[in-house]
């Protein structure tokens, strides 16, 4: 389920304690004696490798997941919602998905029809106390900074796509204003301007929050502490991501000369003993030196495995410039009013292209025409006839069939191939044996994001059009993400709300604006500010767009 809450009585300390959590699955250890205290108030951002149990935590907190041994202690007296890195397409509509998350106050505003009157009192007390009369202005701030218009309130959850699903999730938690507020990656979803809304928005969150997140900004703007999931423990450091990360080398700058350290008296105690264990005079000590040695404890050399490279082959033959000409193009779908126009672009073999644009300005129609997928209708486009397009986006996850697995994914992709060498493409993806035949449903986030880009750039494309490719992925696979797509030789069109990617790739930027695409001069602290500033004039109307991303057309 994509939001959950859970009711609620009130004096909650705010305390989430965690004790010696042991908790095994799959064939796994994921905790070990972890514990971590969580002081009141605090917004935690909560980080890790992908599959490192990061979500599987959040079950775990949440009691849909028992552990082996040891103490979750979140009082039965908190209000808690937590919204998944999925929400289903439900019948129910977007307005009563909302208001169904704010269960207290409706549970309260019911009760005050027949309640007796000395419950009365009480009832009021709480209401103001959970500040209920601010309720609906809270509601359209929320929705109105999530990007929704009043025509939405009353469609249906399932005609949304996957990602404004998300957004409902999100707005309904916080509308709910929960004591503990979980967040499983909210930024995935969002745009830029979302995204800038949600930093501001979780900054100032009044209660407890607990935020899975692979966001840099996020994590240096709106937490005030980072729970680090790793080596099967928890630890908590005080600050934000860039704090963390710091306080992090410093300790295995440390842990890395106290090895060092050890390694030296080891080997001075070991040589002891060999020199002198067959002297009879020396035996005594050389015994007392075999205790000693034994005694050392190993300290561990690294605290974090490596992360799996990505592999963007080169395309083998060059093409001859341009890939791409545009001459007062216009598309769009059917009969309707085109959703771009007066399209003057030109795209050439190693062109590195940043795709601008909020939630709706038309940025995915535009890369699925240039992927090949929609047809100009008017004007001209000279396309190289043989250029070959490897095209990553959003719906491809969504898409992915739930009991499929990465090992007949592949099998399908290269029938060809010997199963061995499927197998060793799906480990050199960074899906080890073990994971090759987990289904769809059970890889987390960032297995699945990495299984599809790879096999996207499998084919060496010409062209790579990647549509938001690090939503899911941790913070070390995006710089190998970067790397990979420093080192790869055909052309990029980058769609992406991760203002540092987008300016280490991009050398050219693009808008998608005002049904069009445009050249964009200026670099991303100049577009933040064109965002924002056009946000505030109110000129991205809210809910524009919103057609284009309901399922009637994702198809
Ligand atoms: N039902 C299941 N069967 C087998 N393996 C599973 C199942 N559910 C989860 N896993 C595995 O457990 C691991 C932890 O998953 P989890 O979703 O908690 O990771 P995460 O830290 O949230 O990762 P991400 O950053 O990618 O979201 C993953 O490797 C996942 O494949
Ligand atoms: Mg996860």
């Amino acid at each position: 389920m994509g939001l959950s809450i859970r009711e609620t009585v009130r004096d909650w300390p705010g305390m989430l304690q965690i004790e010696d959590l042991t908790f095994n699955a799959w064939g796994r250890r994921f905790f070990d004696r972890a514990s971590v205290t969580v002081p009141p108030g605090t917004k935690v951002g909560l980080v890790g490798r992908n599959g490192v149990g990061k979500s599987t935590l959040f079950k775990i907190i949440l009691g849909e997941f028992q552990p082996d041994s040891g103490l979750v202690s979140l009082p039965k007296t908190a209000r808690i919602a937590s919204v998944d890195q999925e929400h289903p397409a439900t019948p129910v509509s977007l307005i009563d998905t909302i208001l169904a998350a704010d269960i207290e106050r409706e549970a309260l505003n019911q009760e005050l029809e027949t309640a007796e009157p000395e419950r009365m009192g009480e009832i009021y007390g709480r209401l103001i106390e959970i500040d209920a009369d601010r309720a609906p202005a809270r509601a359209g701030e929320i929705l109105a900074g999530l990007g929704f218009s009043v025509a939405d309130l009353t469609r249906p959850m399932a005609e949304f796509s996957g990602g404004w699903r998300m957004r409902v999730a999100l707005a309904a938690a916080l509308f709910a204003e929960p004591d503990m507020l979980l967040l499983d990656e909210p930024t995935n979803y969002l745009d830029l301007e979302g995204a800038l809304w949600l930093e501001a928005r979780l900054k100032r969150y009044p209660h407890s929050a607990l935020i899975i997140s692979h966001d840099r900004e996020l994590l240096n703007n709106s937490v005030d502490a980072i729970l680090h999931v790793s080596g099967e423990k928890l630890e908590l450091y005080t600050g934000g991501y860039d704090d963390f990360e710091k306080r992090r080398a410093e300790k295995a700058r440390l842990q890395l000369s106290a090895k060092a350290k050890q390694d030296a008296e080891r080997a001075h105690l070991q040589s002891f003993i060999d020199r002198f264990k067959a002297k009879a005079s020396k035996a005594a000590q050389a015994q007392s030196r075999v205790k000693r040695l034994a005694k050392l404890e190993p300290i561990a050399a690294t605290i974090e495995e490596h992360v799996a490279p990505f592999h963007l082959p080169s395309p083998k033959r060059p093409l001859a410039p341009p890939l791409m000409h545009l001459t007062d193009a216009t598309i769009g779908y059917g009969d309707d009013a085109p959703v771009l126009r007066d399209l003057n672009l030109t795209l050439d073999v190693d062109d590195r292209i940043g795709l601008l644009g909020v939630n709706g300005a038309g940025k995915s129609t535009f890369a699925k025409m240039v992927a090949g997928a929609l047809k100009v209708r008017d004007g001209r486009m000279v396309r190289e006839g043989r250029v070959q397009v490897g095209w990553f986006h959003q719906h491809q996850i969504e898409a992915l069939d739930p009991a499929d697995t990465p090992l007949a994914i592949i099998r399908r992709e290269r029938p060809d191939d010997s199963e061995s060498s499927r197998r060793a493409k799906l480990a050199s993806f960074g899906l080890p044996f073990d994971k090759q035949e987990t289904t769809v449903d059970s890889l987390s986030g960032g297995e699945r994001a990495r299984l599809l880009l790879n096999l996207v750039a499998m084919q060496a494309p010409h062209l790579l059009i990647l549509d938001e490719p690090t939503n899911h992925l941790d913070i070390d696979s995006r710089r190998a993400l970067l790397d990979a797509l420093n080192d790869y030789g055909g052309a990029v069109i980058l769609i992406t709300h991760d203002r540092s990617l987008m300016e280490l790739v991009a050398d050219r930027l693009w808008l998608a604006a005002d049904n069009t695409v445009k050249p964009f001069t200026g670099d991303m602290d100049d577009y933040a500010r064109f965002v924002l500033d056009r946000s505030r004039q109110g000129k991205i109307a809210p809910g524009q767009g919103r057609e284009r991303k309901g399922k009637r057309r994702a198809a």
